[in-house]
């Protein structure tokens, strides 16, 4: 994952990296640093912890060049000497990196016979050295030759101090994003273009092999062979506004609360009189034989939940699969792929989309973040329109995911179509004003470490949903099962400390759920219900119940969703977690 950051101009590289490395630390914050030049030699600051942990102890001075990070972790512990920026032997060379390099064990070892003597656990300190080891005057040079050794995928940027006007960058399957100013009085390189906040520049995006030798206002691309290549550039303004909490005491609890907001979003102008309309699906995209969405994590729970969907609207097998074993799969031929990617930067599901597009399917994105590499590298893109999410938990582009899926599968039905989606927006308010009951139910429940969530059919997609949330950010042990299954095993498992949350809002499996719940109740583990207002028994059988809206199956997963999400909410707060950015996460999952 890793953020990287670099700049060269008139502006003041240190700040404006500092500033950048804001807008990035969604992608990782174990540790931050940043490198520059300071007469003529490397200087580096780098801290673990957060950027607010590296301003507190900034000791650089004004730089000519800067370059900056922020990272998760892969190869080595969070310790200051893994942090990033990393430097050769020479401190010649300061390089940050998002990515892996996969042969770095056997890279180490060579230059290790050769004379290096390493500091760091990271496969960066052997691709910086790699690179020393290979210059000879030329920095582009260099890295062309380093990179001709080098297995895996990454981004990454560097400043030598014999080249004190220009920062080196060269992309493999990672995002980096190369903006120049109109006055040509600035270049600013990126993971994300989205910030470069107050910025209007003209943007590149490196593509696979390609090195930029990046100046004061000039980049000049050049391809794996060294030939040099005209880049278009994309006119990008990223605004000036950095996301505020607007008085709620986190970004996940307001991003819970813009939800009635974002869905209506997500289906403004695309239902209209009983028609689903999308501005970018032509018609060729209206008959798949069979349907795949691929996607990780949150957004895998909103495919599981779009492969119900078709089936029930518009009859086309549909299934999902976690995008990091998708690509082992065979699919019939004139198979739709549907990759769904709140950032469109997980390096899984863009790895399953190259290599499906590979394999000739046709691939739809689904997506929330503009000018994101799932929407430069699949055939047509739905965007969410949810805004920036800024918690590490997804929320609200669940529920957009959910919202634009069952328009796609109303779109596929080819008929006339209810607009009932219409009534969600209220629905789930009418959740958001149950906060204070969840709040006092989550207090009694915060003090278990281990959950089950059960549910089937939509619910099953939508417990698993719930409870990831919980663990991700309450560090507790919490599975989202199907209720027939727990009888299979699981069962074994429950006693009074275990409790079991169970989602009881799909009409077609209620007597079904209700007898797991008498089964779990039969084993004395304490039970919450979230249930429909129509299953009133079902108060008389569970400990606690949060009543939901009475609502149609297929919609059924969002008035739940929301009432999983305050749940995981509250017990977290309650357990005093870190809920905007829980440990060993990032927002956007950039490794495989
Ligand atoms: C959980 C969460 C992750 C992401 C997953 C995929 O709250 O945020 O599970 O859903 O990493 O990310 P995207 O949707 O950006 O591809």
């Amino acid at each position: 994952m890793c953020g990287i950051f670099g700049y060269i101009g008139e502006d003041d590289p240190l700040q404006t990296c500092l500033l950048g490395l804001e807008q990035l630390e969604y992608r990782g914050y174990d540790s931050t640093g940043i490198a520059g030049l300071v007469d003529g030699q490397i200087a580096i600051c780098k801290e673990v912890g957060k950027l607010s942990q590296l301003k507190a102890k900034l000791t650089l001075q004004r730089l000519t060049i800067a370059i900056g990070h922020t990272r998760w972790a892969t190869h080595g512990k969070v310790t200051p000497v893994n942090a990033h920026p990393h430097q050769d032997v020479q401190e010649a060379i300061a390089l940050v990196h998002n990515g892996i390099i996969e042969n770095y064990e056997e890279l180490k070892e060579e230059l290790h016979t050769q004379g290096v003597r390493f500091q760091t656990e990271t496969d960066t300190e052997v691709l910086t050295n790699l690179i020393a080891k290979c210059y000879t005057g030329d920095l582009v040079q260099a890295v062309q030759k380093a990179l001709l050794r080098v297995r895996g995928h990454f981004a990454f940027a560097l400043v030598h101090k014999h080249h004190p006007q220009e920062i080196i960058a060269a992309a493999r399957e990672c995002p980096l994003s190369i903006g120049v100013n109109d006055a040509h009085t600035e270049s600013i390189i990126s993971s994300d273009p989205n910030a470069f906040l107050g910025k209007t520049l003209n943007v590149l995006f490196l593509r696979s092999g390609e090195i930029a030798k990046v100046e004061k206002g000039k980049v000049s691309v050049f391809d794996s062979q060294l030939r040099s290549l005209a880049k278009k550039t994309e006119r990008l303004d990223a605004g000036t506004a950095a996301p505020s909490k607007e008085g709620f005491e986190h970004f996940m609890l307001k991003e819970i609360y813009e939800q009635p907001s974002t869905v209506q979003k997500a289906y403004l102008g695309r239902l209209e009189e009983g028609e689903v309309q999308f501005e970018s699906l032509s018609e060729e995209f209206r008959t798949p034989s069979q349907i795949c969405f691929i996607a990780c994590g949150t957004s895998a729970h909103a495919g599981a939940i779009g492969a119900l969907l078709v089936e029930d609207f518009a009859a086309i097998p549909s299934h999902y699969e976690i995008a990091s074993e998708a690509r082992y799969r065979i699919l019939p031929q004139n198979t739709l792929i549907v990759a769904i990617s709140q950032s469109g930067e997980t390096a899984d599901t863009l790895a399953a989309v190259r290599e499906m597009k590979a394999r000739g399917y046709k691939v739809l994105g689904i997506c929330n973040v503009k000018n994101s590499t799932l929407t430069r590298e699949t055939d047509a893109c739905i965007f969410l329109k949810a805004g920036p999410e800024v918690s590490v938990c997804s929320t609200k582009a669940f529920t957009s995911q959910i919202t634009v899926l069952y328009l796609f599968a109303q779109f596929l039905s080819g008929k006339r179509v209810s607009e009932d989606l219409k009534n969600v927006p209220a629905q789930i308010e009418k959740v958001l004003e149950c906060a204070p009951r969840i709040q006092q139910i989550a207090k009694k429940y915060s003090r278990f470490n281990n959950f089950f969530f059960l549910g089937r059919r939509y619910m099953f997609p939508t417990c698993m949903e719930a409870a990831l949330k919980l663990k991700e950010i309450s560090y507790v042990n919490a599975n989202g099962y199907a209720a027939g299954e727990l009888k299979h095993g699981p069962i074994a498992l429950l006693d009074p400390h275990f409790p079991v949350i169970a989602f009881c809002a799909n009409h077609q499996t209620e007597e079904k759920i209700v007898s797991n719940v008498q089964e779990v109740k039969a084993r004395s583990a304490p039970i919450l219900a979230l249930a429909p207002e129509s299953l009133k028994g079902i108060a008389k059988i569970v400990d606690d119940v949060i009543w939901l809206p009475n609502t149609s199956d297929a919609l059924a997963p969002f008035a739940s969703t929301v009432a999983g999400q305050l749940f995981a909410y509250f017990v977290a707060k309650e357990r005093g977690c870190d809920i905007d950015q829980p440990r060993n996460l990032a927002k956007s999952v950039t490794v495989e």
